[in-house]
């Protein structure tokens, strides 16, 4: 299978989000339309917290559709700055009233990671399709908790990792397998650090984000100031 990859360049970071908001609002409506819900995997790190915030902007959309997972996570604290699960919650899911949440489905990785990824491998593999994946970029070209010089069980869904290069060491990551169940990917890449790793992945170097497969188109969203 061959990356099919779109690569989608802007000037302007604001053009970038509203863009993409418009474009993650067509695909839900047209899941909602479809199946009755949306399912979204959510990508951790810092940039997509904007994102996740302009969601609470999105006129007449009932979130109750929706449907979140966590592509990745940090083994830390329930109640740690730095795990996936509290930055989604903050920045979107806390300011919706009860019955307008979504369904919200946080990798558990207080447990452990092998517990965690065990438990997480589990719900995924009771999925059948992913309306919509987001992925983040690191400046070493990881994305989730795919990690370059590491290898990871591509017959799961969901695998633990340990030795992870970006701390916390300990994480539990979707892999490849998970990601294929995804009908739209989209990449989220702002920031100068990234010029790097975008331009090794334009280059053919395997980073671990040029592993991630789709039948589908796999768009990029970028802005590099
Ligand atoms: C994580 C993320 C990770 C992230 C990239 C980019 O848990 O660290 O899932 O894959 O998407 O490292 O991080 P930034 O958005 O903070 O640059």
């Amino acid at each position: 299978m061959h990356q099919k990859l779109n690569w989608k360049e802007f000037a302007d970071k604001n053009e970038l989000e509203s863009i993409l908001l418009q474009d993650i609002v067509d695909i839900s409506n047209n899941a909602i339309k479809k199946n009755g819900n949306f399912k979204i995997v959510m990508a951790g790190g810092s940039t997509p917290e904007r994102l996740y915030k302009s969601f609470l902007n999105i006129q007449n959309q009932n979130f109750s559709n929706w449907e979140l997972y966590v592509g990745d996570e940090r083994c830390l604290p329930v109640d740690d700055e730095g795990r996936n699960s509290l930055m989604i919650k903050r920045s979107f899911i806390d300011h919706l009233p009860e019955d307008l949440k979504p369904k919200f489905f946080p990798i558990n990785s207080e447990k452990g990671s092998k517990e965690a990824a065990n438990e997480y491998n589990t719900i995924v593999d009771k999925v059948n399709r992913f309306d919509l994946v987001l992925l983040g970029l690191g400046e070493d070209g990881h994305t989730a908790s795919l990690f370059p010089e590491h290898c990871w069980d591509n017959q799961l869904n969901v695998v633990p990792v340990s030795n992870a290069p970006k701390p916390p060491s300990d994480r539990v990551s979707m892999t490849p397998k998970a990601f294929l169940k995804a009908e739209k990917i989209f990449f989220i890449v702002t920031g100068h650090g990234k010029i790097e790793p975008v331009n090794a992945w334009k280059q053919g170097e395997g980073i671990p984000a040029s592993k991630i497969m789709s039948d589908n188109l796999i768009d990029i969203y970028c802005n590099f100031d």
